[in-house]
């Protein structure tokens, strides 16, 4: 650090000149994030201080979390839900599994199990938790930090995960199951009805990610279900700061009873409240007022005019694929498309070289993904399939 500080425009030019060699989204088709709603990013400005790992010094901005939770709550069909804002799905995961977590190692059949591996010298078995091989990469950090073995199902042809895989894995060490509701590169819902009933059955939790699709079925015209509504569902993940045009870093956790939030406590001697259920200390008061202000301001109305827009946008982009014999490896569910393209690798990086475009990749079924964001226009994806379809003739 210097000595003496640099002048206003000195900082300036070099921020102006980072954020210069920022992409800018109007290229990007492989963000799951996008511009956040004029409204939040102004609430966010607002309330830039508010910290709520200390909410009782900030108890306005805690009240707007409140109803945050409340609001989401409704929306996936349990207005009293409890949880708390996080700093988007990989905390919400971690969160999610480790209270699973703590309370398999405080039920009374694990203990009973430990005390006599005790006595016979053997080693208590590890807990599992099984996943769809569809899952995030989070679930990884999660059983590297949880020190939870992460067993992965299998996926139908159509990428959902298959309910006989999920219930060959599942033992009396399984602290739980994970469905997916959009699924990072391929946007697919599992079968989340199915996974309830056995998560019911066999009295294990069942944690429903829904960072990405949270903001995403509940306003569409089909109907899935997915939330609350099926009473096995114990958790649920869903992120603002996704499809929700709330800024960075907003997530929200949900679980559907009280014993599982509380499984996260820590005592908090010297802050004004004596508790907190959260991983993070300092937390972003601002991300809860920008996910406040724009939730109100849009309405149910305004985030169906979005995910109808992006699923439109999504449909015009299939439509002038199919012109170039383009096809996707699944008929898209919501807002991202996994194409079959020949040397996805080697077209990803030409359309990133020569025009700019950034794309990615998805592993198995190995294709070209893209995520029709609302920062997507029409004429965004005509340019783009024109230059997909130079960099494809040129492959022939
Ligand atoms: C389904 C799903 N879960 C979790 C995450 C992780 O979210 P974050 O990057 O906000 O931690 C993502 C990110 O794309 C996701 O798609």
């Amino acid at each position: 650090m210097n000595e003496t500080g640099l002048s206003e425009e000195e900082i300036r030019n070099i921020l102006n000149d980072s954020k210069g060699q920022d992409l800018k989204y109007e290229r990007v088709l492989s963000s799951m994030c996008t511009y956040p709603h004029k409204i939040a990013v102004q609430a966010h400005m607002q309330f830039i201080e508010s910290n709520m790992g200390d909410f009782g010094l900030f108890r306005g901005t805690y009240n707007l979390e409140k109803e945050i939770l409340s609001l989401i709550g409704d929306l996936l069909h349990k207005a009293d839900a409890v949880g708390y804002m996080t700093t988007g799905g990989t905390e919400s995961n971690i969160q999610a599994i480790r209270s699973m977590r703590n309370l398999f190692l405080q039920s009374s059949e694990y203990q009973n199990s430990a005390n006599s591996s005790k006595n016979s010298d053997n080693k208590c078995a590890r807990p599992n938790l099984v996943v769809p091989d569809s899952a995030h990469f989070s679930f990884d950090k999660v059983s590297d930090i949880l020190d939870v073995e992460l067993r992965k199902a299998s996926l139908d042809d159509e990428l959902k995960v298959s309910v006989e895989s999920v219930r060959s894995l599942i033992d009396e060490n399984t602290i739980g199951l994970v469905a997916i509701a959009g699924s990072t590169e391929f946007g697919q819902v599992d079968p989340i009805k199915e996974l309830s009933d056995i998560a019911l059955e066999k009295n294990i939790f069942l944690h429903v990610d829904a960072a990405f699709g949270g903001f995403v079925l509940p306003f569409m015209k089909k109907s899935y279900e997915f939330d609350f509504k099926l009473p096995g569902v114990t958790s649920i993940a869903i992120d603002p700061h996704k499809m929700g045009l709330s800024t960075i870093p907003s997530g929200v956790l949900l679980f559907r009873d009280f014993h599982q939030l509380e499984s996260l406590k820590a005592d908090t001697p010297y802050l004004t409240v004596s508790t907190q259920y959260t991983l993070t200390g300092t937390r972003s008061g601002a991300a809860v007022a920008a996910t406040y202000a724009v939730m109100n301001f849009l309405g149910k109305e305004g985030y169906r005019k979005t995910v109808s827009r992006c699923m439109e946008l999504t449909h015009y982009l299939l439509e002038k694929l199919k012109d170039m014999d383009v096809y996707p490896l699944i008929e898209p569910v919501m807002n991202v498309v996994a194409l079959e393209v020949p040397k996805c690798d080697l077209v990803r990086s030409r359309l990133a070289k020569e025009f700019n475009w950034q794309v990615s990749i998805t592993q198995n079924p190995h294709g070209l993904r893209l995520v029709i964001m609302p920062h997507v226009s029409f004429e965004m994806i005509d340019s783009f399939v024109a230059d997909l379809k130079k960099i494809l003739d040129s492959l022939e």
